[in-house]
């Protein structure tokens, strides 16, 4: 190992003593190529146009806009600026009106629908003791001439025991007359009338019995049957919706 150690030191020295006199002769090159450059620019026969001008000229001219001045002033280009930002401003709020009101126009419930919205029914024609179905926003309506035995019926009734507990005068707004949606209330057929335990209204799908006051007494249906928005505009009409 000692060996080999002073074979690589022997080998180093052989190696600097080869090289070293080229590196100085490079480096000298450099120096000389140097001096030359610096030379050559001190005698240079180019001529920089900014040569010697002085610090107050500066080597930048800036050329004058004063032509393209507005001549009557600051304060009118800002009425302008303000008139043009104003007028923009309405514009587009008109046209976001105009653009919600075709939108809710659209939306809103063409014309044959409003007529089905109320539907009016002479109640001259509809005897006593009878009923008469009438169709009013696509549901069927029941429409009762009750007799003054099942007015007595209805109101007599304990109402406060049932399942859905409401008073006879709850229901109607003119004894005489029963109006309710012909719909159970379990789900959603069309009852019968004139049948059933209570002699009201039965629904054959699942066995529900109403009485005469469309009150809920028997079977799976969970609420009496609902009575809609009403009202008797003159004697012997009423309006329903
Ligand atoms: S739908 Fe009437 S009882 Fe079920």
């Amino acid at each position: 190992m000692p060996a080999l150690t002073t074979a690589s030191r022997t080998l180093a020295r052989s190696w600097t003593a080869h090289q070293l006199p080229a590196v100085r002769a490079s480096c000298s090159a450099i120096q000389t190529q140097t001096r030359s450059v610096s030379e050559v620019s001190t005698t240079s026969s180019f001529d920089s146009p900014f040569k010697g001008m002085g610090s107050s000229q500066g080597t930048t001219k800036i050329p004058s806009f004063a032509k393209y001045r507005n001549k009557s002033g600051e304060s009118s280009t800002k009425v302008f600026q303000y008139f043009m930002v104003g007028t923009m401003g309405a514009i587009t709020a008109m046209g976001a009106k105009a653009t919600v009101q075709d939108f809710l126009v659209n939306m809103s419930a063409s014309a044959d629908v409003l007529a089905q919205a109320k539907v009016e029914i002479d109640l001259s024609a509809i005897p006593e003791g009878k009923n008469v179905i009438i169709k009013w926003r696509g549901k069927p309506v029941f429409i009762r001439h009750r007799t003054e035995s099942e007015i007595q019926e209805a109101e007599d009734t304990k109402w406060e025991a049932l399942r859905d507990p409401q008073s006879d005068q709850d229901r109607v707004q003119k004894p005489d007359w029963l109006i309710m949606l012909g719909v159970c209330t379990h789900l959603g057929c069309v009852p019968i009338g004139e049948a059933g335990d209570f002699g009201g209204w039965f629904c054959p799908c699942h066995g529900s019995h109403y009485d005469i006051s469309g009150r809920i007494r028997k079977g799976p249906a969970p609420l009496n049957l609902e009575v809609p928005p009403y009202e008797f505009p003159e004697e012997g009409k009423v309006v329903i919706g």
